[in-house]
C-alpha cells in the first residue's frame, strides 16, 4: 500500500472514454480562448488590482501583472502538455495521480480546495462590495462585512450576507444542473471584455501623470517598511496579490474532451487566453492607477471598495452614468466566475470520492438532476462560512497560495513524467524542459513567500490537516487497494 502508487495513463483514458462517452467534440481554439477569458476576468482585476497597488506595488502594479503572467505562462505550458496528453475532464489532481502518485494527487486535490472553494468565497465577497455600491451603500456595514473589518466610522462587521446570498443562488443553480450554456458564457465574456476596453479607452484621457510618480512605492512611505511592500519587492508582493486575476486559465484544460482538435487547440486555448488577459490587465491597471492615486485605494472612505466604480464616479464625472452599467456587468462577470469555481470544486471532490479518497457522499448524484448535490450543499456550507466571516483579502491570499502550490506540483509533474514515461505520445511538448518548469516553480515559490506570514501559516495548517485525513482515512480506503 504505497503512498506513491499511481493510476496508469491508459486506465485513466479508458475510464474517461467510458464515463464521458456522450461528450461531443465541438469546441475550436476560439471557443477555448473565450472559455478561458470567461473563467479568468473577475475579482482579481476589478478588486485586487487596487488592493495590490495600495498594499504593495503602487503604480508598478502593471509590472506585478507581468510577473504573475510569466509564472502562469510557465505553468500554463506544463498544463498544456498534460491536457493534450491526458485529454480528459480532469484537473491537476488527475495529472498528479498518473505521474507522481497518490500522495501528491491528494496534496494537489487538497490545495485545489483552496483554489476553487476559497476562490469562490473571495469573488462572492467582491460581489457583495459591488452590489452595495450599486445600491448606494444602503446595506448596513455590519451586514456586508466580516467581523475582522472596521468601517471608516469605526463600525465592526458581523456577517457578509450578500456574499452568502449569491453563493446560495449559484449553488441552487448548480444542483439543478444548469450547464452554463455556451451562449450565456459568450454574452458574459463579451460584456466583461467590453467593460475593460471601455474603461481603458475612456479612462486614458483622465490619467494624471503625477499619480504615476514615483512609479514604485518609496521605502519611506508610511506603513510600507516591509520587504514586499515597496520598490521591486513590492512588485513581487503585488504579483502574489494580482496572481488571483489569472486563476482560472487552467479551467480550459477541463474541457479537453470537448475540444475538436485538443493537440493543437488546448495549448492555443490556455496560452491564448493568458496573452489576451495579460495585455488587458496591464493596460487596465495603468489607467486605474493613473485616474486615481494608489493611496486612495487604501482608504476605506475612498476607493478601498469597488475601486473601479469609485474611479469613474470621482474622476470621470461626465461618464458617471456609466458607473451602474459597469457595476452590473461586473456583478454578472463575478457570478460566472463563482459558478465555474464551485463547479470545478465539486468536480475535484467527485473525482476524489470516486477514487475512494473522500467519502461517497461527495459523489452521490441527485436522482433526477444527476448532479453531485450533496457535495454542492457541503461546499456551500464550507465556502459560505469563509465568505460570511473572513475578509476578502485573506480569502484571496489563501486562494493564491493554494493555486501557486498546485502550479508548482504540475510543473514538477512534467519533469517527472518525462523521466518515468518518456515514450508516451506527447502531442504538445513544453519547450525547454526542465528549464521552463523549474523557472515556473521558482517564480511561484517567490510569490508564495512574499505573501503575509499569517496566510502562509494558515495554508500550512490546512495542508497538515489534509495529511492527517489522508493517513487516517483515505489511504486505507483508496480504490487502488482493490484493483478491479
Ligand atoms: N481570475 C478570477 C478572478 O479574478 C478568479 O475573479
Amino acid at each position: 500500500m504505497s503512498i506513491f502508487r499511481k493510476k496508469s495513463v491508459a486506465s485513466l483514458l479508458a475510464q474517461a472514454a467510458d464515463n464521458e462517452k456522450g461528450l461531443k467534440r465541438t469546441l475550436g481554439a476560439g471557443h477555448l480562448v473565450a472559455l478561458g477569458i470567461g473563467a479568468i476576468i473577475g475579482a482579481g482585476l476589478f478588486v485586487r488590482t487596487a488592493a495590490a497597488s495600495a498594499e504593495a506595488a503602487g503604480p508598478a502594479v502593471t509590472l506585478s501583472f507581468v510577473v504573475a503572467a510569466i509564472a502562469c505562462a510557465f505553468a500554463g505550458l506544463c498544463y498544456a502538455e498534460f491536457s493534450a496528453m491526458i485529454p480528459i475532464s480532469g484537473s491537476a489532481y488527475t495529472y498528479a495521480y498518473a505521474t507522481m502518485g497518490e500522495i501528491a494527487a491528494w496534496i494537489i486535490g487538497w490545495s485545489l480546495v483552496l483554489e476553487y472553494a476559497l476562490g469562490a468565497a473571495t469573488v462572492s465577497i467582491a460581489w457583495s462590495e459591488y452590489l452595495n455600491n450599486l445600491l448606494g451603500m444602503k446595506i448596513p456595514f455590519q451586514w456586508c462585512h466580516s467581523p475582522f473589518e472596521v468601517s471608516a466610522a469605526g463600525l465592526h462587521g458581523l456577517v457578509n450576507l450578500p456574499a452568502l446570498v449569491i453563493l446560495l443562488a449559484l449553488t441552487l443553480l448548480l444542483i439543478k444542473g444548469t450547464q452554463e450554456s455556451a451562449f450565456v458564457n459568450a454574452i458574459i465574456v463579451f460584456l466583461k471584455v467590453a467593460i475593460v476596453l471601455l474603461f481603458i479607452f475612456l479612462g486614458w484621457h483622465f490619467i494624471k501623470p503625477e499619480n504615476h510618480k514615483p512609479y514604485f512605492i518609496p521605502a519611506d512611505a508610511p506603513g510600507h517598511g516591509g520587504m514586499f511592500q515597496h520598490g521591486w519587492g513590492g512588485v513581487l508582493g503585488g504579483a502574489a496579490i494580482v496572481f488571483f486575476a489569472f486563476i482560472g486559465f487552467d479551467a480550459v484544460s477541463t474541457a479537453a474532451q470537448e475540444a475538436k482538435n485538443p493537440k493543437r487547440d488546448m495549448p492555443i486555448g490556455i496560452l491564448g487566453s493568458l496573452v489576451v488577459c495579460t495585455i488587458l490587465y496591464v493596460l487596465f491597471s495603468y489607467v486605474l492607477t493613473g485616474v486615481a492615486s494608489w493611496q486612495e485605494f487604501a482608504d476605506p472612505a475612498k476607493g478601498k471598495e469597488a475601486s473601479v466604480a469609485y474611479a469613474i464616479k470621482t474622476y470621470m464625472s461626465q461618464y458617471s452614468w456609466m458607473t451602474n452599467l459597469v457595476t452590473i456587468a461586473i456583478l454578472a462577470g463575478f457570478s460566472s466566475v463563482i459558478l465555474v469555481m464551485l463547479m470545478g470544486q465539486s468536480r475535484v471532490f467527485f473525482s476524489m470520492a470516486n477514487d475512494g479518497l473522500l467519502p461517497k457522499v461527495f459523489s452521490d448524484l441527485h436522482p433526477k438532476f444527476r448532479t453531485p448535490y450533496k457535495a454542492n450543499w457541503i461546499l456551500f456550507l464550507f465556502v459560505g462560512s469563509f465568505a460570511a466571516f473572513i475578509p476578502g483579502s485573506v480569502a484571496g491570499d489563501l486562494t493564491s497560495i493554494g493555486t501557486l502550490f498546485a502550479f508548482m506540483l504540475v510543473c514538477a509533474g512534467v519533469i517527472i513524467m518525462r523521466k518515468t514515461d518518456p515514450d508516451h505520445p506527447r502531442p504538445f511538448r513544453t519547450p525547454f524542459v526542465p528549464l521552463f518548469p523549474i523557472l515556473g516553480i521558482i517564480i511561484c515559490f517567490a510569490m508564495i513567500i512574499s505573501l503575509p506570514a499569517n496566510t502562509q501559516l494558515s495554508a500550512l495548517a490546512w495542508m497538515l490537516f489534509g495529511l492527517v485525513i489522508y493517513f487516517t482515512y483515505s489511504k486505507s480506503r483508496s480504490k487502488l487497494n482493490t484493483p478491479k
